[in-house]
């Protein structure tokens, strides 16, 4: 298994050994629950660097009290064992004690695209990220750091906080793996009972659907209502069916890449997952 550094001071005595022998780090912050997602991304990282280092910290601050925070999978020595069928260098396992010593006094909030969808159901959500992500990067320092398409909004998110503080590290973004009827992989997927596992794959069902409609020209209001009637017909409670520009999340615009969005409930479970619009 990897190696595992709990406290701060341990993690940058590792890295800075790296560092003098000039060794690239990547870094790739999760929150453990580990599933063939995240170790794709561990894969994509050991392309791009000499040292993988993996975060798994189940962060409050992206919590908000009502959500699963309690009861959200932890399992450290099944994810040392899946990290350890692929290059991993080092976990950074910290506690909460140890990453927010203080309480969560300083905050980083992020403007342009942390705007709307994920905000409107989960407003401290990406205040939440961007402060815990901008730690990790501070603390670790990467060269690189990988983040999944699968969290669309969360991505572009990161894009922007690092452009806007000048964060010396470059974002790579790995594709969504899917289980094999469609159902985006997600560490809260063990939450679904099996009935309503068996209707989830509705929701990506229906934005490819929605997406190759409008890739073909077909009126996007009209494909986006079709989609929301299949995934209302699934069992789902939607939060949002979106089409939104891929890079700012705002409004599309002619001639750049689109992408349609959706958060959707279904029981207690909260679902998200996003396509392209134009063919990959
Ligand atoms: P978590 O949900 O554990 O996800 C960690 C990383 O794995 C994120 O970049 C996420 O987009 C990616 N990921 C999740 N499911 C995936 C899938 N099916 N295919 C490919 N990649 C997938 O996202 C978080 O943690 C947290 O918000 C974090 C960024 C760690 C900050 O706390």
């Amino acid at each position: 298994a990897p190696a595992v550094a709990a406290t701060v001071v341990d993690l940058r005595a590792r890295i800075a050994s790296w560092r003098a022998a000039g060794e690239r780090v990547a870094l790739v912050p999760t929150m453990g629950a580990l599933h063939p997602g995240h170790l794709s991304l561990v894969e994509q990282a050991s392309k791009a660097a000499d040292r993988v280092v993996v975060s798994i910290f189940v962060n409050p601050t992206q919590f908000a009290p009502t959500e699963d925070l309690a009861t959200y999978p932890r399992d450290l020595d099944g994810d040392l064992a899946k990290l350890a069928t692929v290059r991993t260098d080092l976990v950074f396992a910290p506690t909460p004690q140890e990453m927010y010593p203080d309480g969560a006094g300083t905050v980083v909030t992020v403007g342009g695209p942390s705007a709307g969808l994920e905000s409107d159901a989960r407003p401290h959500f990406f205040a939440g990220v961007a402060t815990v992500v901008s730690k990790l990067l501070i603390q670790v320092g990467p060269d690189v750091a990988v983040f999944g398409e699968k969290d669309f909004q969360q991505l572009a998110v990161i894009r922007r906080l690092v452009r806007d503080l000048h964060l010396p590290v470059e974002i790579l973004s790995g594709a969504t793996l899917r289980e094999d009827d469609g159902l985006a992989m997600s560490s809260r997927n063990v939450y679904l009972s099996p009935e309503d596992r068996q209707r989830a794959p509705a929701l990506h069902r229906a934005l490819e659907r929605a997406a190759a409609r409008i890739a073909a020209g077909e009126d996007a209001d009209a494909a986006l209502e079709e989609a929301r009637g299949e995934i209302t017909a699934a069992g789902f409670v939607i939060d949002y069916v979106a089409h939104r520009d891929a890079a700012t999340l705002g409004q599309p615009q002619d001639g750049r890449p689109a992408r349609l969005l959706v958060a959707a409930r279904i029981a207690r479970v909260r679902l998200i997952d996003n396509v392209p619009v134009s063919p990959k």
